[in-house]
């Protein structure tokens, strides 16, 4: 572990005009988590003690996703986008905490590791005044060339100012990039924008940092960890590299997955030993399902606490404040909100169940709505523990159901009903003996005479 000090800046101003969106590029999502929040997370997790985030004018939401998820960290305008270096020099002031490593970081790399961002550091700690992370690609279009001679890194150039032979080299740069604090200021500063895009390029510290005689070096990291996204094929691209990353963790930490390229995570999915997850199954963000549970074929869980050996699904739909206890069931098109079910609890079948509590080992029969929205404001349903709901009951909120009740299939229930009370919410049957008999007589005769009158 480094005891050397480490300011990092993300640079995040960037339109991504080539995304064509009215969203900054950086807030685009990749496993439900806005690219410059991945970026954020590696960071934390790397022990980085301050980050700053270079951000646009206008871009409130990005702030404010800044501070939520690092609320130490500091956010800097670059009022023009006048290229990368540019941008990094927004963050001047935080540069003045003096930091033994600098490290500079775009916000559209959503895939870099804390243990990545650990080797760009080493190498600063082993004496390189700068280090590029670079990787090596077999399409290399678009991205900054590193330039190495013997081992040393000479030059970045840029897809655009490449000459045709450098254009051929396949050694690319990641974005990410290194500096000694005690020359971060200074090199960045010295940075001019005589290129093809008259911007001012991060990348041309590389060449003024040898031309002084620092020691510049590469590093090489993974493709799949150092792409960055100007394009939507690109997004795709990475969050189909994340997803794959997401399954492969799953499996290493103990979950069976029977189609793991089927099953969609997001980036803060929890899942315990020995969880079972079936086909085609996805998880919105804020889910965590505990040991032994088993989630079935085609489900779609969101906001979600799943408790140890339940079974949700197949076709099971859990909204956003779901908690389900241990060893409870959500069955076929049954749909959860807001609501929570004890241990043992179960709904099997065709249930819309919201704002709602339902108690232990209670059994919610097939059909059974609650009527939870009067179109103003949202009201509640709390059902007691050992109950019973019979199939196809309309359960009309606010209204409660005692522990040990009995709710007659097909009511329609509007008032609460107390503890071991059987409560029918229907009207009663009759049966009229013979009347169906009779009835079917009729009707035929009067077909037959209407057949008459037409012939006449
Ligand atoms: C950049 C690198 C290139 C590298 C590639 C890796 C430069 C000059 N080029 O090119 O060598 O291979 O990334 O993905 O550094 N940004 C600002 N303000 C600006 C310009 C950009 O904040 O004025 C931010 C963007 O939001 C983005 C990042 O910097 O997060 C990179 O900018 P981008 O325009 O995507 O650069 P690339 O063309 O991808
Ligand atoms: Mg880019």
């Amino acid at each position: 572990m480094t005891t050397r000090t480490c300011l990092s800046i993300v640079l995040a101003a960037g339109l991504g005009t080539r995304m064509k969106s009215e969203l900054p590029k950086v807030m685009h999502d990749i496993g439900g988590l806005p690219l410059v929040g991945h970026v954020l997370k590696a960071l934390t997790s790397a022990g980085s003690e301050r980050i700053s985030v270079v951000t646009g004018p206008e871009m409130p939401e990005l702030e404010a996703l800044v501070f939520d998820l690092v609320p130490s960290a500091r956010c800097y305008v670059q009022k023009e986008r006048l290229g990368t270096a540019h941008a990094a020099l927004a963050a001047k002031p935080s540069l003045k905490f003096e930091a033994d490593d600098v490290v500079v970081l775009f916000g559209d790399t959503p895939l870099v590791t804390s243990e990545t961002v650990g080797r760009v550091r080493a190498a600063l700690a082993e004496g390189a005044d700068i280090a590029v992370l670079g990787f090596e690609t077999t399409n290399p279009f678009g991205y900054g060339r590193l330039l190495t001679e013997e081992g040393r890194l000479v030059a970045i150039r840029e897809e655009r100012d490449a000459s045709e032979t450098e254009r051929l080299v396949t050694f690319c740069n990641s974005g990410i990039m290194g500096f000694s604090g005690a020359h971060a200021l200074s090199l960045l500063e010295s940075i001019g924008n005589n290129n093809a895009k008259n911007e001012y390029y991060l990348t041309d510290a590389v060449e003024i940092a040898n031309a002084q005689g620092l020691k510049v070096v590469a590093v090489t990291g993974s493709e799949t960890e150092t792409k960055g996204i100007n394009t939507r094929a690109q997004l795709a691209s990475c969050e189909a590299d994340f997803q794959e990353r997401m399954r492969s963790a799953a499996m290493d930490a103990g979950c069976t997955l029977l189609a793991p390229h089927t099953v969609f995570f997001s980036h803060d999915t929890e899942l315990g030993t020995d969880v079972t997850v079936e086909q085609n199954v996805v998880f919105g963000t804020g889910v965590t399902v505990a040991a032994g549970a088993r989630v079935r074929a085609f489900s779609h869980l969101e906001g979600a606490q799943v408790g140890a050996g339940s079974v949700v699904g197949p076709y099971a739909r859990l909204r956003p404040g779901t908690v389900l206890g241990a060893e409870s069931k959500i069955g076929n098109f049954v749909e959860v909100k807001n609501a929570t079910f004890g241990a043992g609890a179960k709904a099997n079948h065709l249930s819309y169940i919201g704002d709602a509590s339902v108690g232990s080992k209670s059994n919610i029969g097939a059909g059974t709505i609650t009527c939870n929205y009067d179109g103003y404001l949202k009201h509640r349903t709390e059902i007691g523990a050992s109950s019973f709901v019979g199939s196809n009951s309309t359960l009309v909120a606010p209204v409660q159901i005692g522990n040990g009740a009995f709710v007659a299939a097909g009511s329609v229930i509007t008032d609460s009903v107390d503890r071991d009370a059987m409560a029918f919410g229907r009207a009663r049957q009759t049966a009229k003996e013979g009347r169906a008999k009779k009835l079917r007589e009729d009707l035929q005769a009067a077909k037959d005479a209407k057949a008459r009158e037409t012939k006449s």
